[in-house]
């Protein structure tokens, strides 16, 4: 089974950007995360982050015939992209979507998910383990 995690927009600040919100750990503490996850579900997972829409778009366009599954946190593109929503979309690959904090305790404009529309799970406010709690879910469903 393969899966394709995506990170957004200042994913690779993590630890640095705002900690009280997203916790200490880094960018790299989450690539091992995934590496842990990868070994103790014997999935293969390929990692891939952009602070740019379309590149995100590009990588599940060419994510078509490749993955199993999708775990993605689209970040700030979450509450604004419909170009990753109609990607998602088109490729249909079965998707989840997680979310480092809390968004349903946040501001109103994160309450918003377009991305979330085609995804079959969401996760929120699990810190990086929702990362390791998404592919077990795929792991599970598809
Ligand atoms: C985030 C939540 C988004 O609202 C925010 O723009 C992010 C990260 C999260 O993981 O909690 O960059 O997706």
């Amino acid at each position: 089974m393969k899966i394709l995690v995506l990170n957004g927009p200042n994913i690779n600040m993590l630890g640095i950007r705002e900690p009280g919100i997203y916790g200490k750990q880094s960018f790299v503490d989450l690539l091992a995360v995934l590496q842990a996850t990868a070994e103790a579900e014997n999935v293969e997972i390929d990692q891939y982050q952009s602070n740019h829409e379309g590149c995100l778009v590009d990588k599940i366009q060419q994510a078509l015939g490749v993955y199993d599954g999708i775990v993605i946190n689209p970040a700030a593109y979450t509450h604004t992209s419909v170009a990753i929503l109609d990607a998602l979309k088109a490729v249909a690959i079965p998707a989840v979507e997680v979310h480092i904090s809390n968004v349903d305790a946040r501001e109103a404009f994160r309450q918003i998910s377009y991305a979330g529309l085609a995804c079959k799970h969401t996760i929120k406010g699990q810190g990086l383990d929702g990362y390791r709690q998404a592919v077990v879910w795929l792991k599970e469903h598809i």
